[in-house]
């Protein structure tokens, strides 16, 4: 087994997930003012530290996604931030592009930017603790979105980085969201999102990408935020792995959705139906941002010295997404606190 595919079972295995924190300072801001917290440097760790020094990190978080200053900080204690995560076992990531940007010849569509010297920005992060990194493409969806063009550009962009990222010893995280925005159906959805990873793992062949030692972070397959359409969970976890059978690659160790503006409930739900229907050799896990952290950060807000409350409601959330993780979750579980 290679060392970046046992990084990556290390990340995924038994229920574990990723704790997406890697927020640019410009989304954090967003976030923290949105529950009347000011976004200084500070309080952008001190959020940060409690999630990380939660009692589930141990047996739920396999890897904490940072943010360029976050993997820079000293907790209150002295330790860096790397230190901590890895003293309860998790693997620290780390975000490397430099966000989306509008695409050349299009006026809505993205794509994301972060290639040019990020052979050296690896190196140093590997220095300080990272063992696998992340990076976003964007796609918009609608009758005539995602274009060509968008989808082969953001393949090209994510397989360069993929093999830049392994040629430094780290796991790429490959994350081609295909957004919630739009009234279009899930079967548009599905179509749309399968074309996506396709040309992504066409790209990554093309870049020689060692897949054993990748990590997929898709979007669920769902109907747009604006749809009539409402469909169940269970068609929500058909469609979606109709999806990644057809267009992932066997080789792939195990795939980590994002939430994606889906509530915390239903991302554990939809996650929970996937594993119960999972008929593939892909580990099916969680990658949650807004998902783990929404209640916690709402909470905080108010006392932003409750520690212990704070985690508390970090702690089911992580222990939710990791019993979804395995098919275990259900709404007593989810009630009983
Ligand atoms: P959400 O789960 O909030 O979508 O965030 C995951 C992520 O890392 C997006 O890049």
């Amino acid at each position: 087994m290679s060392e970046l595919n046992k990084i990556a079972l290390k990340i995924l295995s038994g229920g574990k997930g990723i704790l997406a924190a890697d927020e640019s300072t410009a989304t954090m801001t967003k976030r923290l003012n949105s529950v009347n917290v000011k976004s200084n440097e500070n309080n952008r760790l001190n959020f940060r530290e409690t999630l990380f020094s939660s009692t589930s990190m141990k047996e739920c978080i396999g890897g904490v996604i940072l943010y360029d200053e976050t993997i820079k900080q000293k907790t209150s204690s002295g330790k860096s931030i790397p230190e901590l995560i890895n003293s309860s076992g998790s693997e620290v990531g780390i975000k490397v592009d430099t966000g989306a940007k509008v695409l050349a010849g299009s006026t809505e569509e993205k794509i994301t930017e972060g290639l040019d010297g990020l052979r050296e920005k690896l190196k140093d992060y590997y220095k300080i603790g990272a063992r696998f990194t992340k990076w976003r493409a964007v796609y918009l969806i609608s009758d005539s979105f995602p274009s060509d063009l968008a989808i082969a550009t953001n393949a090209h962009a994510l397989a360069r980085y993929a093999a830049l990222v392994q040629e430094a010893g780290m796991v790429p995280i490959i994350e081609p969201e295909v957004l919630m925005d739009g009234n279009h159906s899930a079967k548009d959805c599905l179509s749309k999102t399968s074309v996506v990873i396709k040309k992504c793992y066409e790209e990554l062949d093309l870049n020689k990408v060692d897949l054993k030692g990748t990590i997929l972070k898709p979007n669920m397959v769902l109907s747009g935020t604006n749809s009539k359409e409402k469909i169940t969970s269970e068609e929500i976890a058909e469609l979606t792995l109709k999806c990644l059978k057809n267009s992932v690659p066997r080789e792939v160790p195990g795939i980590a959705f994002l939430s994606g503006g889906q509530t915390e409930v239903e991302a554990t739900l939809n996650l929970n139906e996937i594993n119960l229907k999972n008929n593939t050799n892909f580990i099916m896990t969680y990658s949650y941002g807004r998902a783990l952290q929404q209640s916690a950060l709402k909470f905080w807000s108010k006392d932003v010295n409750n520690k212990l409350g704070t985690q508390d409601i970090f702690n089911h959330r992580a222990k939710m997404c990791t019993l979804a993780a395995q098919g275990k979750w259900s709404e007593n579980l989810e009630n009983s606190k």
